[in-house]
């Protein structure tokens, strides 16, 4: 296996263990039962937001808590309904959904201050406070291009990441049931080489 290819496995065999390892501590999976954008499930959108910010951060020279950059990217928009039933107990959602999001995973998760911030700062600037580690400026501007791409995808959003999981391998890790919602996995998380 060349270098750069082994540096690349290595590094999506890392990304899978990150995955892995929160689904089987939180009840991550459940949030692909909500819409985010268009025809993308909120699991899609935070797998492709921790997935993109993990090679982005991985392209630079800089140094990153991995682990922690790819927590917080996967749980930044962690909550539990739909955004646009036009529930006015939605109201504001778009500022108040990153507080609803890190409090739900402190009730489940511990979160390191570079997991929280991240999460809480995520739509800086449509918010006030900004990022104050790299990791979440990371996670921050992935967030708004993989929105924006969503938004204008709205049929089928990231056709090179979808892949189909067997039966065998819908079955959670973590009760051991069929996951409900997760009906795709990006292609290196099930083994598959682009
Ligand atoms: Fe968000
Ligand atoms: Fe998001």
């Amino acid at each position: 296996m060349r270098r750069k290819s082994s540096e690349r496995f290595w590094e999506e065999e890392e990304f899978k263990g990150f995955y892995d390892a929160l689904v089987r501590e939180s009840s991550l999976e459940e949030i692909a039962r909500y819409p985010q954008h268009g025809s993308t499930t909120r699991l899609m959108h935070c797998v492709a937001v921790a997935y993109y910010s993990y090679r982005l951060a991985r392209s630079t020279k800089l140094s990153f808590h991995w682990e922690e950059l790819v927590r917080g990217a996967l749980l930044h928009d962690y909550f539990f309904y739909d955004a646009q039933d036009g529930d006015p107990a939605h109201k504001w959602h778009w500022t108040r959904h990153p507080h609803i999001a890190a409090d739900n995973a402190k009730k489940e998760l511990y979160l390191t201050p570079i997991e929280e911030d991240t999460i809480r700062c995520h739509m800086f600037p449509l918010t006030v406070k900004p990022p104050k580690y790299r990791e979440g400026v990371v996670v921050s501007l992935v967030d708004k291009a993989c929105s924006v791409y969503e938004f204008f995808s709205r049929r089928a959003p990231y056709p090179k990441l979808r892949g189909e999981m067997t039966a065998s391998e819908l079955v959670s890790s973590r009760n051991e049931q069929p996951s409900p919602g997760i009906a795709f996995l990006l292609p290196e998380m099930a083994g598959k080489r682009l």
